[in-house]
């Protein structure tokens, strides 16, 4: 493996669905980064290696340990003080939490919901088409399509979305002690909620867990608290993004999404190369807890390891032509919702919002293209989650 020098991590993308080009250089598999704390920690870059890894126990996500990378200053705090809950605690705690909720967000249960997701889809098109064009597609769709769904699955009231999303976007994208006020004024939110449901309870997951493991004396309250907390942001923020991407992305394709629309059982494979191709999460994180040996180095325990999807999606050893957008092509193996141990509970759930809405969306619009100049419209920064800022369609 040859050596490169250490580049700054995260770099802003200068093509939304493009990896940055700052990360050019960097080698594969393995390579080193340099947060913004000045700490130089490891980046997966390949794919093979990456898979391995990211099933590694010796790997640990739980960020209160010392020397856990941090690749924005926002998260210092947020992540650190937090209550370790699913996709911050390690096994065997962590399969005990998981192995709760994989009923819920199983193929079976997930197709069930389908009808729901249409429904949504429609309405907020309906909507669209009575209010006319142009339209801001992050806020007019992206957003509320996911948003509604998680709602109704954890029994969350969508009428408080301006709060929560607000404090989503705080999360994200505000000063460090605005994204803490946001993690606690979201912790208040849930746990008033918890209590109310408490007293009158309704028919969404929160209920179910409530009754079965918080009431049972199963679960504590503060990590009933901290697992809504992770399935509200989870649920939206991530689905979002890839629905205005993807939306933005298929625009600047005409050819590919010509082909879409004229057989819409293209729809499921495309999702998938349309997840690998835009690696919307572009940052896991993670602390070797004991010496790793793996391709021809040694990863020392207590050093930090950073996985980079939109590389590892782009390695040519596991995609062929991986810089073209193709669903031709099988792309199943992506780790654009993780590998292993925290692979993403919410896949299925994800995959079916995506392919209703995005199907929809190009039916019911035939005529939907870009309202400004593609180079014009304003995307996330570097960041770990990548996504669009606005979309100003007309149709
Ligand atoms: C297209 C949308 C989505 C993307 C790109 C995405 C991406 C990811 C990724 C990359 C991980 C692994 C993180 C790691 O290894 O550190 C993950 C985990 C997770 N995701 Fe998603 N996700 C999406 C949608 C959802 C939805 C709809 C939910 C529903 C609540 C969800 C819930 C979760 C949870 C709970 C975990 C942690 C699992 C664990 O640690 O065992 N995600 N997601």
């Amino acid at each position: 493996m040859t050596q490169s020098a250490a580049l700054p991590f995260p770099q802003d993308r200068t093509c939304p669905y493009h990896p940055p080009v700052g990360y050019g250089p960097m080698s594969r598999p393995l390579s080193r980064i340099t947060l913004y704390d000045g700490r130089e920690v490891w980046v997966v870059t390949g794919h093979a290696v990456a898979r391995e890894l990211m099933a590694d126990q010796r790997l640990s996500v739980e960020a209160w340990r010392d020397g856990f990378p941090i690749p924005d200053p926002r998260f210092a705090g947020v992540v650190r003080d937090r209550r370790p809950t699913l996709c911050g605690t390690d096994d065997p705690e962590h399969n005990v939490q998981r192995r709760r909720l994989i009923p819920s967000f199983s193929l079976k249960r997930t197709a069930a919901l389908r009808p729901q997701i249409q429904r949504t889809v429609d309405e907020l098109i309906d909507r669209m088409v009575a209010q006319g064009p142009p339209a801001e597609l992050v806020n007019a769709f992206a957003l509320p399509v996911p948003s509604m769904v998680i709602c109704s699955l954890l029994g969350v009231p969508y009428e408080d979305h301006e709060f929560f999303e607000a404090q989503c976007r705080r999360l994200s994208r505000g000063l460090p002690a605005d994204a803490y006020d946001a993690g606690a004024r979201l912790d208040t939110y849930l746990s008033e909620l918890i209590d109310r449901k408490q007293r009158t309870p309704g028919d969404g997951l929160l209920d179910d867990l409530i009754r079965d493991q918080l009431n049972e004396g199963i679960m504590e309250r503060a990590d009933l608290v901290s697992l809504a907390f992770i399935l509200l942001v989870a649920g939206h923020e991530t689905t979002a993004n890839m629905l205005s991407l993807g939306t933005f992305t298929l625009l600047q394709h005409p050819e590919k999404l010509a082909e879409l629309r004229a057989d819409p059982s293209l729809m499921p494979a495309a999702v998938d190369e349309l997840m690998r191709f835009l690696s919307i999460a572009d940052g896991l994180l993670r602390l070797a807890v004991e010496d790793i040996e793996i391709a021809g180095t040694t990863i020392r325990a207590g050093e930090g390891v950073v996985f980079t999807p939109s590389l590892i999606n782009r390695d040519t050893d596991a995609f062929e032509n991986p810089d073209v957008l193709d669903w031709h092509r099988s792309a199943r193996h992506h780790v654009a919702f993780g590998f292993g141990t925290h692979q993403c509970l919410g896949q299925n759930l994800a995959r079916a919002e995506m392919e209703i809405a995005l199907r929809t969306l190009f039916d019911r619009l035939p005529g939907l293209r870009l309202a400004a100049p593609a180079e014009e419209i304003p995307f996330k920064p570097g960041d770990t989650i990548q996504g669009m800022l606005e979309l100003p369609v007309t149709w």
